[in-house]
């Protein structure tokens, strides 16, 4: 039932018909794969949220070719600030990991938004996308193309794995380069404010506004629930592991052999231990038998950002009992990204001194 594309044009094309006809297709975007459907479309847009299991709180981001389609889902009497500075983060950051929270028109229907009067949206920088919505000639709502608490898809064999029958097709982009969804910045009222970390970093928007804050929810205290008014559906906890996640956080030695011990501990009785590790401690973990999956180096976060969700596919594939990680020491540009979704992941937080 769901057909796996290539990236020809006609393939593009076929895709792009469904879309209109309210069907359900994945594509891959610059930083996840995306699942889209009309965001016109009530009745799809539904279909979709069945799909995914998705619960109908958590609002969709609209996915546009540029800035001048934007204008059909923004409110009529969009004040001038809001706007003004949707245009100039438009002309900085679009095509590009950044989506824009504004306020809505009548147009987008609630499903879409989960009943609130404000509309994310975002221009994704990936030659496939951007032909199918010029292909489509719609506004294409789309989630990242996995199942409800499942981490995000980096390549198609994740949407395959997750929603295969469900969906009608899955465009084959190969893998997506930056693996951690968008930054989604709130326009709407008073100081911008950035609801989850992204790519776009906290320091490359604060370049054109210096004014830009950090909500509580996206990264300053990660792991709270504190930016729960401004977007209800953005969940704590949206991506769960089958085993639990312990993540350690402090200096990054004195993290290390609390991580080491606690995975000698959990293996000397018997249990299996996943390791979310970076290249620096593999050594660290001699012959003792826990399952490593390496991320990449301390140093280089865009690897570390690209393999996370893939890594914690094979953890929960490899059925460990539980998953070890080291967090990241610092929040600066896409470390913030990356420590945000680790928490979210982790159900237990251990602080080393
Ligand atoms: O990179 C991405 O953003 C990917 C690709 C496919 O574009 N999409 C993605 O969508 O990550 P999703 O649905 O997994 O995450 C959407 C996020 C959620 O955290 C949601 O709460 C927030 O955007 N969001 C959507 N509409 C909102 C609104 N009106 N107000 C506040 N937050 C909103
Ligand atoms: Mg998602």
């Amino acid at each position: 039932m769901t057909e796996v594309l290539d990236t020809s044009a006609a393939s593009i094309a076929r895709a792009a018909e469904c879309l209109r006809q309210g069907g359900l297709v994945a594509f891959p975007t610059e930083t996840v794969y995306g699942l889209g459907v009309n965001a016109l479309d009530a009745a799809a847009v539904k279909r979709l949220f069945a799909v995914k299991g998705r619960p109908p709180n958590d609002p969709l981001i609209v996915h546009v070719l540029s800035f001048e389609a934007v204008a059909e889902l923004l409110a009529e009497d969009l004040d001038a600030g809001p706007h003004s500075r949707a245009r100039l983060l438009a002309q900085r950051f679009w095509p590009g990991p950044l989506t824009l929270v504004l306020p809505k028109s009548s147009r987008v229907p609630a499903e879409v938004t989960a009943g609130l009067a404000t509309v994310a949206v975002r221009s994704p920088a990936h030659p496939v996308a951007a032909a199918l919505l010029e292909a489509a000639g719609i506004p294409v709502a789309a989630p990242s193309a996995n199942l409800f608490s499942r981490p995000s898809p980096t390549r198609a064999e994740h949407v395959l794995h997750d929603l295969d029958g469900g969906i009608d097709f899955i465009i084959d982009g190969g893998g997506t380069g930056l693996g951690v969804e968008s930054t989604v910045l709130d326009l709407t009222e008073g100081d911008p404010t950035v609801l989850r970390p992204g790519a776009v970093t906290v320091e490359m928007l604060r370049e054109w506004l210096p004014m830009v804050r950090v909500g509580t929810a996206g990264g300053d205290r990660p792991g709270t629930d504190e930016g729960a008014q401004r977007s209800p559906g953005m969940l704590t906890k949206h991506y769960a592991p089958r085993a639990p996640m312990v993540l350690f956080e402090g200096p990054p030695e004195a993290a290390l052999d609390a991580l080491v011990d606690r995975a000698r501990t959990a293996a000397a009785s018997g249990a299996r231990v996943g390791v979310l590790v970076v290249r620096e401690d593999v050594n660290a973990f001699g012959d003792f038998g826990v399952h490593l999956v390496e991320i990449g180096s301390t140093g280089d976060y865009a690897s570390i950002a690209g393999r996370l969700y893939a890594a914690l596919r094979q953890l929960d594939a490899a059925a460990v009992d539980v998953i070890l990680a080291r967090d990241l020491a610092s929040d600066e540009g896409l470390g913030r990204a990356i420590r945000d979704r680790l928490h979210r992941a982790a159900s237990e937080v251990v602080e080393v001194k």
